[in-house]
């Protein structure tokens, strides 16, 4: 696959290598382009109590928005080992958050450490959903 996937996949893979997961022993890796080009990328930092670890995506989209970005054009979420034959797709929390920052048909490219599994658009992910327009004609 082509730009910009090669860019994300590239991102996601060098900041999975920078997960802190002493608990899970589990590393992922995300990255995102905005609508206008910039690239950001998070992994996911766990906690010795256990609820209050972060996913790779949350600490993307955290990244995104400190960095000044406002709308994720796609993203890569890379977990798993080699040949496990799994997808590592976004949890339930986290596509709520990817649907704060992106349009039904954004891709999310759901990878392994070796290359792209599946792609998904959010509506794929996340039908129904719940967002910033429903919130928009309160009185
Ligand atoms: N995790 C992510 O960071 N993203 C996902 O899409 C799935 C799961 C993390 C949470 C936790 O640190 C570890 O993977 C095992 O669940």
């Amino acid at each position: 696959m082509s730009e910009p996937f090669d860019t994300l996949f590239a991102a996601a893979l060098a900041v999975r290598g920078r997960a802190y997961v002493p608990y899970s022993n589990f590393k992922v890796g995300a990255a995102a382009i905005t609508e206008d080009g910039h690239v950001f990328a998070g992994c996911n930092v766990e906690n010795a109590a256990y609820p209050q670890g972060q996913c790779a995506e949350a600490t993307t989209i955290g990244m995104m928005v400190a960095g000044g970005g406002a709308r994720i054009a796609a993203l890569v979420v890379i977990g798993g080992e080699p040949g496990d034959g799994l997808l590592c797709s976004p949890c339930g929390g986290c596509r709520q958050r990817i649907r704060e920052f992106a349009g039904p048909e954004t891709p999310i490219h759901i990878c392994g450490p070796e290359g792209l599994r599946r792609t998904a658009t959010l509506d794929e992910l996340l039908p129904w959903s719940f967002g910033p327009d429903n919130l928009e004609r309160r009185a």
